[in-house]
């Protein structure tokens, strides 16, 4: 099954779409111990629409709500990666419980590199890419992200969480779009 996956900005919306969308993300659901690797859906949107540096996204298919992540600017150090400006931060990545085994990961983690590079080249900031940092205990966060084209950048021992995995997706080359 290759479904097409829609990133909705929960910035961009009205106050009535938002709430709709709000209440589609309360309802996402992880599975029993999913919540070593990511937060609450709707602490994170919330978090991400108060926080100007976050873009909050709802992962949409077929008119559904199946996920949400954030993008996030001067934030990349967090993920392991040298420096803050360089990288979009993907943070807040899940697939609710029932949709997760259907390929959604990759198309919503390509999905958000796709929309990084907007926002870079309509700011014109200084993004070359894409970064995230994965548990190292949490092989369908790293399968799914490999599949979307994310390369291995060794691993991050920061934060109290255990080893992660620092992964990495240039945007495409200049000119090459
Ligand atoms: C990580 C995550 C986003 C992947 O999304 P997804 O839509 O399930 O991705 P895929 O469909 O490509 O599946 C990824 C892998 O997990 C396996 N998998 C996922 N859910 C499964 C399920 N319910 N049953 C069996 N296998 C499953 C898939 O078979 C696949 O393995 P493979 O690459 O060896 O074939 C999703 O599992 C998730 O939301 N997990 C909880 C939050 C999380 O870990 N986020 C990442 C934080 S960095």
């Amino acid at each position: 099954m290759h479904p097409a996956v829609w990133l909705i900005s929960l910035q961009d919306l009205d106050d009535d779409a938002r709430a709709i969308q709000l209440e589609a993300v309360a309802g996402l659901e992880l599975l029993p111990g999913q919540e070593n690797f990511v937060g609450d859906p709707l602490r994170m949107a919330l978090a991400g629409l108060a926080e100007v540096s976050r873009r909050p996204y709802v992962i949409e298919s077929n008119g559904e709500a199946v996920g949400m992540l954030t993008l996030q600017a001067g934030a990349a150090r967090l993920a392991g990666w040298p420096d803050d400006h360089s990288a979009w931060l993907l943070r807040g990545f899940l697939i609710d419980r029932r949709h997760q085994g259907k390929g959604y990961g990759p198309l919503g983690a390509a999905a958000a590199v796709a929309a990084a590079e907007k926002l870079s080249r309509r700011h014109r900031t200084a993004e070359t890419g894409v970064v995230l940092s994965v548990h190292e205990t949490n092989p369908a966060g790293l399968s799914a992200y490999r599949r979307a084209g994310f390369e291995d950048r060794g691993q991050y021992l920061g934060g109290s969480a255990g080893p992660q995995q620092t992964m990495f997706r240039a945007f495409a080359a200049p000119g090459r779009t």
